[in-house]
């Protein structure tokens, strides 16, 4: 009999669910918010609404596409947090209804901990995945945070950020060059045609494995400033120069820690990136040199799941349920939580 997990995700602005069978991908279906678009950053209460209208269409697209019925499901892992709380119930609350209506188990599933295992979803028996112990950078839009993975359950936090997260450097300093939410892909896309030594933005001094970019935002918004003062069309001029000179320096800060990470951990023989901001071109690059420059390896997930889905959520649930690790069905999602 195979074990099959239904994989459910609603921690932000994207509905997912996914089926993995036996460790082996069948379906991962993502709907997308755009509702939040015109208002620069994700409003939780539209968030929580439209995953009410997508769970149920959601899930059923994913069961369709993984060519099995609802009755061949095992388990039903589901993020429990960190996210927005009314996107977690959504999804929490559906998967509990689903298990019980079922009969069958739940596996609560922590997102970071779902990013991190990304790597080991896999398309076909034969896909390659890393080997324990490895370091993973892990930076979204709420998390900037080195994590060396010891095995699929036990995971220790090296450094994090003590104020914004990567994605919300991109984002915001986006949001001042006026391009639309999210605003790390489109700082990608300019950044590929500037000179990312033109603008140089002031770099924090953080001891230890910790990061901090609220200091880099300042230094972004204050350059604009004074130079609109001579030239009100200086952003417009020189777009390109300002996303390759900013992308530059967050990929910069977040590689400067995670060498020292490595240092620290010689034992590390493989470098893994995770979450939204690893879909950055530049930061794969920047990846993948130093691992080449290190004698590492380098695992840089399809674009597909460095973001929000539930293909990585059903993989942490597979894990889970092998150990047989499950959870009651009056957990309630949480909004803040660690690895
Ligand atoms: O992991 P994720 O989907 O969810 C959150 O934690 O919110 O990450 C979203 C973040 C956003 O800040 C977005 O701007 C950033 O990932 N992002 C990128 C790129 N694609 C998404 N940042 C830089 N370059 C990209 N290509």
């Amino acid at each position: 009999m195979n074990i099959n997990i239904l994989g459910i995700e609603s921690s932000c602005d994207d509905t997912s669910a996914a089926v993995i069978s036996d460790g082996i991908l069948l379906s991962n279906v993502i709907a997308g918010q755009k509702v939040h678009e015109n208002y620069g950053g994700v409003v939780p209460e539209l968030a929580s609404r439209a995953h009410q209208e997508n769970i149920v269409p959601v899930v059923a697209e994913a069961i369709r596409q993984a060519g099995i019925s609802k009755n061949d499901i095992s388990a039903i892992a589901f993020t429990r947090g960190p996210g927005l709380l009314g996107s977690l119930l959504v999804g929490t609350s559906f998967a509990k209804g689903l298990s019980m209506a079922l009969g069958i188990p739940l596996v609560d599933v922590n997102h970071l901990h779902a990013h991190v295992l990304a790597h080991f979803i896999k398309k076909s028996e034969n896909d390659p995945v890393p080997q324990f112990p490895f370091i993973c950078l892990l930076v979204s839009g709420g998390n900037s945070q080195i994590v060396l993975a010891r095995s699929y359950c036990d995971m220790e936090i090296l450094g994090k950020t003590i104020d914004d997260a990567a994605g919300e450097a991109f984002d915001k300093c986006a949001k001042v060059m006026g391009l639309p939410y999210p605003g790390g892909p489109h700082i990608d896309r300019l950044a590929a045609m500037g000179d990312a030594k033109r603008f140089r933005f002031s770099k924090p001094r953080i001891p230890g494995l910790d990061y901090s970019f609220s200091g880099l935002k300042t230094s972004f918004l204050y350059t604009l400033r004074d130079e609109l003062k001579t030239d009100p069309e200086f952003i417009e001029k020189n777009k390109a120069d300002l996303a390759a000179s900013l992308q530059s320096i967050i990929i910069e800060i977040l590689m400067d820690k995670l060498e020292k990470a490595v240092k620290i951990h010689p034992e590390v023989k493989s470098i893994a990136i995770g979450g939204g901001v690893s879909a950055n071109s530049g930061m794969r690059k920047a990846v993948e040199s130093f691992c080449q420059k290190n004698g590492l390896k380098a695992w840089i997930p399809e674009r597909a799941f460095t973001t929000d889905n539930a293909a990585m959520v059903a993989i942490a649930g597979y894990f889970k349920y092998l150990n047989q690790d499950f959870c009651p069905l009056s957990s309630p999602p949480y909004s803040r939580v660690t690895i």
